[in-house]
């Protein structure tokens, strides 16, 4: 592309390529710059989890996350309609569940601070998790349905997005840069962007093997199982504050552990790829959005941390309002670090 753009997004994820997709159709010219840099979206299980996802310590993010949710089944249907491609939306809610008593005692604390921030769950007695779920252990005590949370496969949002918005070698010029580039903004920008490492395992076996996305609690380890249409099971994550791209025996025995104390019958399936994705985090772990300090230019659209994939259609929605006159919410913008 050549010549004077009104946006470049620099950044070709899930962030960038729903920002300029949004972007043109406010009547944008647009360019998309892949860094090479970001990689959280193809290694994600794609969780669209406000309410799996609200754990201690992240009740300032709750009322975005449940935005962020709400918005997903219109884009994910857009997206669908408009490319043909099927994203993988599924909407059948996450089964949270418990091995042992310490991890009973530990998800109990959960679901009542879920349940006070407002968000809905049904408890299910262990007799009723194996109708909800006939592959779950009879170790497993209890259990609770979040019938709020949905997914997404974001590679193939990302396969979709990638045939409505060209990406280019080069950033051409342009009156607004938007920097969605990932754990590559804070080399961008400056901003106080760290990489928290996850491995994440895929799976494959019959289809239907689960009928819901799991999080478990076993022996003290946390996992979640993400059954996509085809067989597959995304089994996520580990959560350190390293930048390496290692896959370790450590990470992916814990992983399989969890997993296998849960839902015994995945010893069977194929253990089809083990990839290290690093999720963007910021100091208080909520995302940047908004104008640069310094940079009028300069939007800047990162540090979704956890929340990458069930945030990327309001992020996308907030730059584009900033770029076209309504100013983004102060509450997540890069100003707090400057
Ligand atoms: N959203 C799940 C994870 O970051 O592991």
């Amino acid at each position: 592309m050549t010549g004077r753009v009104d946006v470049a997004v620099v950044g070709a994820g899930i962030i960038g390529l729903s920002i300029a997709w949004r972007c043109a159709q406010r009547g944008l010219s647009v360019s998309v710059h892949d860094t090479g840099a970001g990689n959280a979206w193809g290694v994600a299980a794609g969780m669209l989890a406000p309410v799996g996802e609200s754990t201690f310590g992240h009740e300032h993010l709750t009322g975005l996350l449940v935005e962020g949710s709400r918005r997903w089944p219109a884009f994910a249907a857009e997206l669908a309609a408009l490319t043909g491609v099927d994203v993988g939306y599924r909407d059948e809610g996450t089964l949270t569940v418990a091995l042992t008593a310490d991890d009973v005692a530990g998800a109990d604390r959960l679901w009542d601070h879920q349940e006070a921030a407002g968000l809905r769950l049904t408890r299910l007695a262990p007799s009723e998790l194996r109708d909800w779920e006939p592959a779950l252990s009879p170790r497993v005590r209890r259990g609770a349905h979040a019938p709020d949370d949905r997914q997404v496969d974001p590679r193939r949002v990302v396969a979709a997005l990638r045939t409505l918005v060209p990406v280019t070698e080069a950033p051409p010029d342009a009156r607004t840069t938007v920097v969605a580039a990932g754990c590559g903004t804070a080399a961008l920008t400056g901003l106080p962007i760290r990489p928290v490492k996850g491995q994440v395992l895929r799976l494959r076996g019959d289809a239907g093997t689960l009928r819901h996305v799991i999080r478990g609690y076993a022996d003290g380890r946390h996992v979640y199982l993400v059954p996509r249409a085809d067989g597959e099971i995304v089994v996520g994550a580990t959560e350190e504050e390293r930048a390496d791209a290692a896959v370790t025996a450590g990470g992916v025995a814990e992983l399989l552990r969890a997993a296998l104390d849960l839902v015994p019958e995945l010893a069977e399936c194929e253990l089809a790829e083990a990839a290290v994705g690093h999720r963007p985090g910021t100091p208080d772990n909520a995302p940047v959005i908004g104008r640069l300090p310094g940079r009028a230019d300069v939007v800047v659209a990162s540090g979704h941390h956890r929340h990458g994939v069930l945030l990327a259609p309001i992020t996308a929605d907030i730059v584009a309002d900033e770029i076209t006159g309504t100013p983004a919410p102060e509450a997540w913008s890069p100003r707090r670090f400057a």
